[in-house]
């Protein structure tokens, strides 16, 4: 049996971590765009030293996995993020800081393994839990140090930020799930700089992960998966999800305080695709679970659902949060299972009729397998297949800077054929999802989470 096709814990088959760093030119199979200029760049989990005790995937340090294109041509780098826990880590010798899966001994490890963003000309690796964001040099990925904005920075920063691609504003939040204000909200200026920073008062404790935002309102979403607060306080964690709980998602002036709330039915997302505003109605898509947890007896639950028993099964929807009224409406719009959506960012805001998804595969748990693209426009979609028992990652639209429409562009994802061991970055036509190019990168790359583009030689 293929080792690389069974996992039986998050640092073997899929997940293996990579244990070097390394700069390497590419080979390419078709042709790269000549107008394709930047990087394109994912976060990853892997950890640096021998774990304590249990490994969870979320558990590892940041490293990031980066293409650089620049006429025609590719080349391959890895780098841990340097954060200050994984320096201390590295002058002990030793690993100090035990995983999610373990006991509370010390604070969480803030690995900036998450999420990557680039914004005012600096590309910044965000953590989940919301930790100091990590600014890269591009394309070295060499670490510059934590990102603080000229001072400005009061709280952390939590993957999922979003830039405003029309003001250059970086819209935030701050996740605490062990004490109040578990929210924090900020908004950057386009230098950045912190204008505005306001503590959000949720229902609990619960389990944030994303954001949205139109030209008026950034949508906040608190939905009824929570920390179990009696199991935090005996210094164990576990997420409980409460059926009869509602949905609540929140409209914030981009520069306020105040939320008003609306109300739905129980589910979670991990991830939005996009909000806009329509007259009275805010419009916000997501990847929507019905119900998040397991189907095993409560009692029976892990401290922490590992991914192997969380339920992964979102949908493409939509809610319509009526300003007028304070109703929400809300429908479903594919029967597919997607994650991971992402969409020219060029239409963050602002409607938008295209979305690219990564394919939840069926016999795994957690990976995709092919890529769709969302016309939601005319309710149809296409996908591209990765091939047999290859897996993909996120995957990020790059605009074509001679053309202005929506799906005018190239795609970007990392896809590992398990069967030969080897990762390719493919770069498909976002049109029609044909491939253009495929860069072969000299190794193979463990599963990764978020991924993004960054241009070189930007102004910083
Ligand atoms: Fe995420």
């Amino acid at each position: 049996m293929n080792p690389l096709l069974n996992a039986t814990s998050f640092l073997d088959g899929p997940y293996t971590p990579v244990t070097d760093e390394r700069t390497d030119h590419c080979r390419i199979s078709g042709e790269l765009p000549d107008a394709m200029r930047g990087m394109f760049v994912q976060n990853s989990p892997n950890p640096k030293l021998p774990p304590i005790g249990a490994y969870h995937w979320f558990d590892g340090d940041g490293m990031v996995h980066g293409v650089e294109i620049q006429d025609g041509k590719a080349t391959y780098r890895n780098r841990w993020t340097r954060t200050p826990d994984l320096a201390e880590e590295e002058a002990a010798g030793l690993a100090l800081y035990p995983g999610i899966l373990n006991p509370i001994t010390r604070r969480d490890k803030d690995t900036a393994n998450t999420d990557l963003c680039f914004h005012n000309g600096k590309l910044l690796a965000l953590w989940w839990l919301g930790g100091q964001p990590m600014q890269l040099d591009v394309p070295s990925l060499e670490t510059v140090g934590a990102e603080d904005f000229n001072g400005t920075l009061t709280c952390g920063v939590a993957a999922h930020p979003k830039v405003d691609p029309r003001t250059g504003e970086l819209l935030f939040f701050d996740y605490d799930p062990y004490e109040a204000p578990h929210m924090r909200y900020g908004v950057a200026s386009p230098d950045g700089r912190v204008t505005n920073c306001v503590d959000i008062e949720l229902g609990g404790p619960s389990l944030l992960h994303d954001i949205a935002f139109t030209p008026e309102h950034t949508v906040l979403l608190d939905f009824p998966m929570r920390w179990d607060v009696e199991r935090l306080a005996r210094g164990r964690r576990r997420v409980q999800f409460d059926t009869e709980a509602p949905a609540r998602i929140g409209l914030i002036p981009r520069h306020g305080s105040e939320v008003r709330w609306f109300e739905g039915p129980a589910c979670y997302s991990y991830h939005t695709v996009n909000a806009w505003e329509e007259g009275d109605e805010t419009v916000l898509i997501a990847c929507r679970i019905d119900n998040p947890m397991p189907s095993v007896p409560h009692d029976q639950e892990p401290d922490i659902p590992r991914l192997t028993f969380l339920r992964i099964h979102p949908f493409l929807h939509e809610w319509r949060l009526n300003r007028a009224t304070g109703q929400m409406t809300e429908r479903v719009l594919d029967d597919v299972p997607t994650e991971f959506p992402r969409i020219n960012d060029r239409f963050l805001g602002v409607k938008s009729r295209y979305a690219y998804h990564p394919r939840v595969a069926r016999a795994r748990n957690l990976v995709f397998d092919a890529l769709l693209k969302y016309d939601l426009e005319a309710g149809a979609n296409i996908t591209h297949e990765w091939g047999p028992d290859t897996i993909a990652g996120e995957a990020v639209f790059v605009s074509d800077p001679g053309r202005s429409g929506e799906d005018d562009g190239w795609l970007c994802a990392y896809a590992t054929d398990l069967r030969q061991g080897e990762t390719t970055l493919r770069v498909l036509d976002a049109s029609d999802l044909s491939e253009v190019a495929r860069v072969h990168i000299p190794r193979r790359m463990p599963i990764g989470f978020h991924a993004d583009w960054a241009p070189i030689g930007a102004p910083a």
